[in-house]
């Protein structure tokens, strides 16, 4: 069988949950050798035990992607293991509160930039320098929609993100002389761990069929759909797309879907 992935070597991280286990679950598929990182390690047994792979093909390493030396380490065990980096999927993620603009809470700040900027910015760091050695590679950042437009995240979340399709473009640039390809899928509302008290609290008041309804095709989306994208970007049938910011969100971001103006 011939996969989209077959030998490559990809690190993902947040592969605990949602759409890092989805993707690890169809790079699998694809024929990958697997580096799993999440912080919680029982949470990554579990997808190690989902995966229909060779027990030889996957690690699975706990990690906190916002410690510098975790993630060094991360890259360091993954060319250990495979002798090479070939993706690397910045995935981990968490949410923020949701104060308005007049009550901010820098410890909050600070506690969502670490992980979900600085965690990739890592990333890309050690990823980077051995992928720039073997003169290729690709990246892959989960953003969001939030980062692109106000109003489906909390303040540190949204401009976390942000920062994570900025931070994208400008690692596409210092890696691109050498065969390396970084870019960012922005998933919308997606069910999974993260979302799952929003889920929880719409089936309460039976209100589900109200989740992604103002996305132009009406519906959330699966974390599988999100893993497709993201094996799209990392595979090489993406060989000459860098830089760019993919929205996987049912057009949510295409529209402003204002209220009342559709016939
Ligand atoms: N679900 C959505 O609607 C949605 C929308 C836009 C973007 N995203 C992004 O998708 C990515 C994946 O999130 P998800 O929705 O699958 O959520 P999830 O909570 O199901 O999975 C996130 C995983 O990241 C791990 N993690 C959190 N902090 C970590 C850290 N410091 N170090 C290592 N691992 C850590 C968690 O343990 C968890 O397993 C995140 O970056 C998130 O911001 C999700």
């Amino acid at each position: 069988m011939t996969g989209r992935l077959d030998n490559k070597a990809a690190i993902i991280t947040g592969a605990g949950s949602g759409i890092g286990r989805a993707t690890a679950q169809r790079f699998a598929r694809e024929g990958a050798r697997l580096m799993l990182a999440d912080r919680n390690a029982d949470a990554l047994a579990e997808t190690v035990a989902s995966l229909e792979l060779d027990p030889q093909q996957v690690r699975a390493r706990p990690t906190d992607v916002s410690v510098e030396a975790d993630v060094d380490a991360l890259v360091n065990a993954a060319l250990e293991a495979f002798g090479r980096v070939d993706i690397l999927c910045n995935n981990a993620g968490i949410s923020s509160s949701r104060e308005p603009a007049m009550e901010q809470d820098a410890e909050e700040w600070q506690r969502v930039l670490n992980v979900n900027l600085l965690g990739v910015v890592y990333g890309m760091k050690y990823a980077g320098r051995v992928m720039a050695e073997q003169r290729s590679g690709a990246i892959v950042n989960t953003a969001s929609v939030a980062g692109i437009r106000a109003g489906a995240g909390g303040n540190p979340y949204s401009a976390s993100k942000a920062a994570v399709i900025n931070a994208t473009m400008t690692a596409a640039c210092d890696l691109g002389e050498y065969g390396v390809r970084v870019n960012a899928v922005c998933p919308g509302l997606t069910e999974t761990g993260m979302t799952k008290p929003v889920f929880d609290y719409a089936r309460n008041i039976g209100k589900e069929q109200k989740l992604g309804s103002r996305c132009e095709l009406r519906r959330y989306g699966r974390p599988e759909e999100l893993a497709a994208a993201i094996l799209f970007l990392a595979s090489d049938d993406a060989s000459y797309i860098t830089g760019q910011a993919l929205a996987v969100d049912g057009g949510n971001t295409a529209s402003l879907n204002m209220p009342g103006m559709k016939v």
